[in-house]
């Protein structure tokens, strides 16, 4: 049983992260999707609502499983006896941040390696942080999230204006 984990903040999950877990899911017999909890970036959904977008738009692939976790990446992968962690890799742009992050991973726990999947060319301009821009402002942002995300991220700017 090969198990992979998928890291990141999902603040909220975007059509290029479900992308990436569409793929992630062939190669791999289980996926979990790991919401990092950062206490120091509280972001705009809490833990549990992102959590819950999580498993809605994921309920689709019957290997892919959602959990949140705090701490180390790696120790929460070793602990699921996970062999490796996916990173989607959008431009260039991503490339220095990931570079350092496997490397770091890497020497913290060699035994998981990194794997990085590219989204759909269309999918490569989306980040969670430009849809919070986007609908903050009253753009529509239907076209880059799912349509679940895309409510809660009215609601969500509703209530807070
Ligand atoms: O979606 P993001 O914000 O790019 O994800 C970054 C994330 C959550 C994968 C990264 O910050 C992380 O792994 N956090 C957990 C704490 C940790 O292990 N930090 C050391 C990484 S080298």
């Amino acid at each position: 049983m090969r198990l992979a984990i998928y890291p990141g903040s999902f603040d909220p999950i975007t059509n290029g992260h479900l992308d990436v877990i569409a793929r992630a899911a062939t190669l791999f017999d289980e996926i979990i999707v790991a919401a990092a909890s950062n206490e120091a970036k509280p972001g705009l959904f809490s833990m549990e609502e992102r959590v819950d977008m999580l498993r809605q738009v994921t309920e689709r692939f019957p290997n892919v499983s959602v959990s949140a976790f705090n701490g180390l990446l790696v120790e929460f992968a070793s602990a699921h006896g996970a062999v490796a962690v996916v990173r989607g890799l959008r431009a260039i742009s991503d490339f220095e941040f990931e570079f350092q992050m496997a490397l770091m991973n890497r020497k913290l726990q060699p035994n998981i390696e990194t794997v990085f999947l590219t989204p759909r060319e269309e999918y490569t301009y989306i980040s969670s942080r430009i849809v919070k821009e986007i609908a903050r402002l009253g753009g529509a942002v239907d076209e880059f999230v799912p349509a679940p995300v895309a409510d809660a991220l009215r609601k969500k700017l509703r209530i807070a204006g």
